[in-house]
């Protein structure tokens, strides 16, 4: 079942009811500024960072969800409604919200009114604009008011939840025209405030939520809008709103416009006040000032627009699937985005005031938007780096506005260190610039001990080399990509186990998985030192590399896939051996896409045991059999029912290291197949059953032993959007940036048919016609460029072209 349809020349979702099983968002903003928005326009919005600068309120966990939003209440004779249903819930003669690309629009008609909204972030502006339009469909005049309503948020929204003592008496707002100034605690600890102003002189204004409310009302039956009439009220502590009233009359026919601007304002330290006691409001009238009218509204509207269909069409594709095209032109780099500017931070899954940005998460990110963002890219890769430690080690986590590492959660992730060299390795394959690596970075943000980029990848390198156990696999640590395999718990307390770590764990247990990473992107650091010209060190490299395959081929192969682990007593996890957890997906998926066993068959055996064990039809699940009990030897992973998130749910984000090691043995069908099973857009079918957003990613599908096998759940942030438009374009596809140029060499479904790539690539048009003449899933017979054949699949990169032609035949 369908909630909705694709509408791609709009590169829109169409949701048609409200109703949907889970809210189904959208974010805007493209830098700094960002919303979080619901098909019944719930949702919040934050500054830089989603607990630290938190702008509006939004109620987790409240028994209805998704309430709080940007909401308009429409009230006509004794109709109360809303033009995205949330939160009166009154039925609409019709509803419709298209979640396109940075921007939203709903449209609701009750009782021949229609209500019309355009919402969106300005590119380079802190400001969301919401363009209502209002029109009387019927025959005869409307007298109808317009309501706005957004709740503040008291700035630190962890402490807003929490520190209601200090909370309730702090609030302060002012009005003046049409404009709310939201300035809780201006007066000492910050130089910011918020406005939420409309382009039209309105008839009233209300500040206090109980006033709007009433004491014991909730959103969907505020006391004012019922009694037509806002009360001006100024408030003080409790709880600040802002609310405006405009009193429409609407002849037969007739449409009225305004422009409501919900935005943030930040105050040099020096320019605070006007005078004593008065918040210097300059900056904001400015902003304001910008978008005034209509046209300001749509002016900004087509550059975001503009802006978007330049950034999207760096990577373009044209094949006889339409849902390749649709997710590779469109969601799937759409989401791409939105991973790099949340990280894991705020969705409607992450609280915005638990995880900030991950280690692991935006290096792994960063594959997914380089080709996007380059330059973004680069500075997120110093940022990163910045937070690691002189031993090569890192903070998990930082926060997005202090850049600094969360010190809470800390460090001890030993697969962390090996994504920066994934990450680095990635943006300057795809941009050539290997001026980054001469950087002078910091480690733990202390400048005083900084080395070149370059140090710090060899440091990430050596940091596994000089960490490895019994088998001279590398060792776990707290866990490696897979955040609940803690082997080195020993609690005495169950249910603590998985929080138990210290600096003192780590001494034994081993992963076969980080060794698998090891090879992969110790290589690609080889590389690296080459291109440098530093040949001792990637000899050094390399030999470290082989002495990694040769561990795992001695101690990592379980005689028909590859050994997850070994525990800290020295058991094997993910072996036959095991009664429970005796395949996993990781190792099979990061050792074969490293080349381990492509040669001997290993490869084929793993995956196909993969296939025979671990597939399902929503997609190839985690591990199996899952745990049916807790092992405080394992510690986290066996905490959750079987089925699901790390115990046998299908975890989507390593779906497509199955189907990259599919292309690496040649196996297009089945790399396509997996591909398939998860893709949103393949299974908008079934949205009853999934039932997150049909157009992104979700972080987990229920695997074949839970109770809601198919369901998925933690959408938009997950390292899924990043690996598989990795996957897709640069291994299915097959336009794989390497150092010296583009590669050509895709590994597609014997039917997949010929296609046509556009790719931007280090400021050069590359169109690429692909040929599959013989139906083959592999191999390039020819590659022509520019009419001249050539060797090898690898385009040299010539910057003097603007435009490359490539015709690629398969064999
Ligand atoms: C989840 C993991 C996640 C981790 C983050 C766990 O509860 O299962 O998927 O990575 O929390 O701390
Ligand atoms: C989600 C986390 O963000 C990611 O870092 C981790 O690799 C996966 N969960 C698996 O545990």
């Amino acid at each position: 079942m369908k909630y909705g349809f694709f509408d791609d020349n709009n590169k829109e979702y169409v949701i048609t009811t409200p109703k949907t099983p889970l809210p189904w968002i959208n974010y805007l903003g493209c830098k700094d500024f960002f919303t979080l928005l619901s098909n019944t326009c719930g949702g919040y919005t934050f500054y830089k960072d989603a607990k630290l600068l938190r702008m509006t309120r939004y109620r987790y966990n409240d028994t209805t969800p998704d309430t709080n939003g940007k909401y308009f209440y429409i009230k006509d004779g004794d109709t109360i409604w809303n033009p995205g249903w949330q939160p009166t819930k009154t039925e609409l003669d019709s509803y419709e919200c298209r979640h396109g690309i940075g921007y939203s629009k709903f449209t609701g008609v009750k009782n021949d009114i229609e209500a019309a909204l355009v919402t969106f972030v300005p590119f380079d502006d802190p400001v969301e604009l919401t363009k209502v339009t209002l029109t009387n469909k019927g025959n005869t005049k409307k007298d109808i008011t317009l309501f706005s309503y957004v709740e503040w948020c008291l700035w630190n929204a962890d402490d807003d939840m929490k520190n209601y003592q200090r909370n309730l008496s702090i609030g302060e707002v002012e009005v003046i025209d049409s404009t709310i100034y939201h300035k809780t605690e201006y007066r000492e600890r910050r130089n910011h405030y918020a406005v939420y102003s409309v382009n039209a002189k309105i008839d009233g204004f209300e500040t206090s939520r109980d006033e709007f409310r009433g004491a014991y009302n909730g959103p969907d039956k505020p006391a004012a809008v019922i009694e037509g009439k806002l009360h001006n009220t100024i408030a003080s502590g409790w709880y600040p709103i802002a609310s405006h009233q405009l009193n429409v009359s609407l002849n037969p026919g007739e449409s009225k416009t305004f422009v409501f601007a919900l935005g943030y304002v930040e105050n040099a330290e020096d320019d605070k006040w006007e005078k004593p006691g008065v918040i210097n409001k300059k900056k904001a009238t400015a902003l304001l000032s910008k978008y005034q009218t209509t046209e300001d509204f749509d002016k900004a509207f087509a550059a975001l627009n503009a802006y978007w269909n330049d950034l999207l069409s760096k990577f373009h594709i044209e094949s006889k699937d339409e849902h390749v095209n649709r997710m590779v032109n469109i969601w799937n780099q759409y989401q791409c985005m939105v991973t790099f500017n949340m990280s894991r931070s705020a969705s409607y899954y992450e609280t915005g005031i638990g995880r900030g940005m991950g280690f692991r998460d935006s290096c792994q990110d960063l594959l997914g938007f380089v080709h996007l963002i380059p330059d973004r890219a680069r500075e997120r890769i110093i940022d990163i780096a910045s937070t690691q430690f002189q031993d090569g080690s890192a903070y998990h986590q930082y926060q997005p506005l202090t850049k600094k590492g969360n010190s809470d959660i800390g460090s001890g992730f030993n697969d962390d260190p090996l994504w920066l060299i994934a990450g680095t390795s990635a943006y300057i394959r795809e941009t050539g610039d290997t001026s980054i690596l001469n950087e002078t970075v910091p480690y733990d943000n202390d400048m005083s001990v900084a080395t070149s980029l370059m140090e710090h990848l060899k440091r990430s390198f050596d940091y596994i080399v000089n960490h490895k156990g019994p088998h001279d696999l590398p060792l776990i640590g707290r866990a490696d990509w897979n955040d609940c395999l803690n082997l080195n718990c020993f609690s005495e307390h169950p249910g603590e186990s998985f929080q138990c770590f210290g600096p003192s764990e780590g001494p034994v247990a081993e992963s076969v998985f980080i060794a698998g990473m090891f090879v992969k992107y110790g290589r690609e650091y080889a590389d690296l030192c080459k291109l440098m010209g530093d040949n001792a060190e990637a000899d050094r490299a390399l030999a470290e590399v082989d002495k990694m395959i040769k561990a795992i081929e001695k101690d990592g192969w379980d005689g028909e896939w590859f050994v997850r682990a070994y525990d800290a007593y020295s058991h094997k996890v993910g072996s036959k051996e095991c009664d429970e957890g005796q395949i996993y997906i990781e190792p099979q998926g990061m050792c074969v896409m490293a080349g381990v066993g492509v040669e001997d068959g290993n490869a084929k055996k793993a995956l196909d045991s993969v296939k025979e064990k671990l597939d399902t039809k929503y997609g190839v699940m985690i591990l199996q059999p899952a745990y049916t009990r807790y092992h405080l030897e394992l510690g986290e992973i066996t905490s959750y029912p079987p089925g699901y998130k790390e115990n046998a749910g299908i975890f989507c984000h390593n779906n497509p290291w199955i189907s990259i090691a599919e292309t690496c043995i040649g196996r297009g069908d089945r790399a396509f197949e997996v591909y398939k099973k998860t893709c949103p857009s393949y299974i908008e079918d079934i949205s009853e059953i999934h039932r997150t957003e049909p157009y992104v990613y979700s972080q987990m599908v229920a695997g074949a032993d839970a109770k809601f096998h198919g369901e998925a759940k933690n959408s938009w942030l997950t390292g899924t959007a990043a690996w598989t438009f990795t996957n897709i374009s640069q291994y299915i596809l097959g336009i794989y940036p390497t150092l010296e140029g583009l590669s050509v060499n895709p590994c597609t479904p014997a039917e997949f048919g010929d296609f046509n790539v556009t790719r931007v690539y280090r400021g050069v048009t590359y169109n690429i016609e692909i040929k599959n003449p013989n139906k083959v899933q592999k191999g390039v017979a020819s590659l022509l460029v520019d009419g001249k054949e050539i060797e090898g699949n690898i385009i040299p990169f010539d910057g003097s072209k603007k435009t490359v032609n490539v015709v690629a035949t398969m064999k």
